[in-house]
Formats: C-alpha cells, structure tokens, sequence
C-alpha cells in the first residue's frame, strides 16, 4: 500500500520533471508545469554543468528596468562593458573614479552575480594624459604599476577574475606594438600578471584576445606565451576568447581543440564576450545560422572541462556594440531589440539541457 503511493509520488514527480523539462513545450499540462515550476535561466542550466552563463552590460543601460529585469534573472556574471577600463578608472593621473565599476559590480551583487572584471592593461579608450606624451620605461612601469594596484585593490575580494592583458597579438601573431610593448617589450604581460596577483591573490588572471577562437598564429602565439609564463611560474589562470564571430567570415570550426590545448597546460578558458554578428537586414536564415553558432560555441565549451563559461557581449540587440563599430552590421546577441528571445537564445538552452 505504502510503496504504491510512493511509486505514485515517483511517478509524478517524474511526470513534473519531464513539464519542466518540455519548458516552452504547447499545451495546458506544459503550461500548468511551467507555472508552479518556472523555466530554469541559462545561469541555472550552465551551473548544473559547473559552468556559469553570464552577459556584459554598460552603465548607461541600468536606468532601463526591463533590461536590468532580465540582467539580474538569466545570468550569473557580470561584464563591465566599459566602467572599469583605464579611461573611466584612471581619468587623471593618480586621480582614481570608482564610480561606473562600482555602480556595475553593486547591481551585480544584489543579485547574488559574480563579476568578470574587464580590463587593466589595453591600448585602446586610455586616458588623454596617458597617450599624450612619451614616457620613459621607468616611468611608464611605476604608472602601470600603479593603475593595476590600485584598481585590483579597490575590488579584491568582489571579482571572479580580471582580463589582465587585453588584445596583446596581432592577427599574424607578432605582439602588437602597444604603447606599452614599445616602451616596455614582451615583459610588461608578466610583470602586469604578476602585480595584479599581489593585488588580489584570489582573483583568476586572463589574457584575453579576438579572433583567437580557432587554432591559428593568433591563438598560437597566445599558447606559446601561456608555456612560457607557466613555465616561469608568472601567476595566469586562464586564455579569454572573446569570440566576436560574423556570419560572413565562417565558424571557427577548431574552436573545441583550440580551447582543449589550452586546458591541458593546465589552464582555465572562457568564451568572454561573445556575440554573433551578420549582415543587416536579419531574416530567418541568418537568424536560423546564427542560432547553430550559439549552440556549437556553447557545446564546445561544454565538452571541454576546464571552460569555464560563456559571457554575451551584452544580451540584447538593443545596447549592443556592433552597429556602431560595424556599419551596416547587427542583430547580433540572444534577444532582439525589443527584449524578445531569438532563435540562438533557444539554442543555447537546448546545449545547456
Ligand atoms: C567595447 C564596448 O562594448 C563599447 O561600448 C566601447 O565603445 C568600445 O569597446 N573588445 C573588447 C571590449 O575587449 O572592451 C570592447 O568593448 C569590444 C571589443
């Protein structure tokens, strides 16, 4: 009598899991399912992998309350678009504003999201006193010294981890002749990995890049650095692919080995700030292959354990980079301008489930 109730209760328990599961699935009994049991996000489908699922998101944006709706639910990390890059943390020399990073890492706290914090050292959207005049090399190290100090410092203990170098290579994987690499040479990647560590022990250390995702001498150039410094015992944790992708240039087909070479140097990899990119106007069948990258990006890193998660480059259409960056180019991320879910956001679900 009583394992016959407790087979029914199996059962429907059973019954439950499979309405839940069905998710977005027609009919009364999935929807009757989806309301006592509310669709899993993609932060909660990613963590039952070990994975988090995480979205980029800029200051300006966070007066708009439907976005943010959707910023605290779905994602459980957090990208500064741009409140944490020298321009905006350093803007007079010796002169720290915390304000915009702080603003980003508050909210992402609030909702119990970690932070990937983006970026210490990079040439690009520095401040005026910086690139307007020349620096000796001593001079120089003490300014870098100090930015990543005081930045790593201010929020020890509040990040997952900091792309330290931000696009150091160039496409043929010479390094890029960067204010600091022509002042300082190769080293200041070690030595910045190094004073970042100092700063905040705990906090896992990337150099982060573009079109790194497939095996190329752009990604080659980062493995081999990777040997190098961890054969120096310089403090790296992980390679970042930004994997900003185009329909137009093709999938990067090598992306799974490329992240697992990576991983057997004993090293973290994350796909940072992901989106996919396509000739404007959008129609079905772009969308439609746009959806199949999201899904092959997202179990790629699924097969590979030391990925460790995924970050869109924001998640909707609407504050997205691209059509100012790419003329003539979008549509982009998971959901469109109007807050809607895309195909590719569907796809993403069915390679987290
Ligand atoms: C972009 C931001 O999204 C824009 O708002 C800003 O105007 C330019 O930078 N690679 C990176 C990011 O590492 O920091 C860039 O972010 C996109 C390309």
């Amino acid at each position: 009598m009583r394992s016959t109730v407790r087979t029914r209760l199996r059962l429907a328990g059973a019954l439950a899991a499979v309405l839940v599961a069905a998710g977005t699935a027609a009919g009364p009994a999935a929807q009757a399912g989806e309301r006592h049991h509310p669709r899993p996000t993609l932060a909660g489908l990613a963590e039952r992998h070990g994975r988090y699922f995480g979205s980029a998101t800029d200051n300006p944006e966070l007066t708009d309350t439907a976005y943010t709706g959707v910023l605290g639910h779905e994602f459980d990390m957090i990208t500064p678009g741009n409140g944490m890059k020298w321009y905006a943390t350093e803007p007079r020399q010796g002169v720290f504003d915390w304000t915009a990073g702080d603003e980003v890492v508050d909210l992402a706290r609030s909702h119990h999201q970690r932070v990937r914090a983006h970026t210490l050292v990079w040439h690009s959207q520095l401040p005026d006193w910086l690139t307007s005049r020349t620096w000796t090399a001593d001079e120089l190290r003490a300014v870098l010294k100090n930015h990543i100090r005081t930045e790593v410092r201010h929020y020890r203990g509040k990040v997952y981890s900091w792309d330290v170098v931000n696009e150091a290579f160039n496409e043929d994987g010479t390094y890029r002749e960067t204010l600091f690499y022509k002042t300082l040479g190769p080293g200041y990647i070690a030595d910045a990995l190094r004073w970042a560590h100092e700063a905040d022990p705990h906090a896992k250390l990337y150099l982060n890049d573009y079109n790194i995702e497939a095996v190329g001498p752009k990604s080659d150039a980062y493995y081999a650095l990777a040997q190098q410094l961890r054969a120096q015992h310089v403090p790296l944790d992980g390679i970042g692919l930004q994997a900003h992708l185009a329909l137009q240039y093709g999938y990067p087909a090598t992306l799974e080995d490329n992240l697992r070479r990576f991983s057997r140097l004993g090293l973290d990899t994350a796909l940072t700030e992901v989106d996919v990119r396509m000739l404007l106007p959008a129609t079905a069948d772009k969308l439609a292959q746009q959806a199949d990258w999201y899904r092959w990006m997202t179990e790629a890193c699924l097969a590979v354990r030391r990925c460790a998660g995924i970050t869109v480059w924001d998640y909707t259409d609407k504050y997205s980079w691209i059509p100012a960056f790419f003329p003539g180019e979008g549509a982009a991320l998971p959901w469109d301008e109007q807050l809607a879910p895309k195909p590719a956001y569907y796809a993403i679900r069915e390679a987290l489930d």
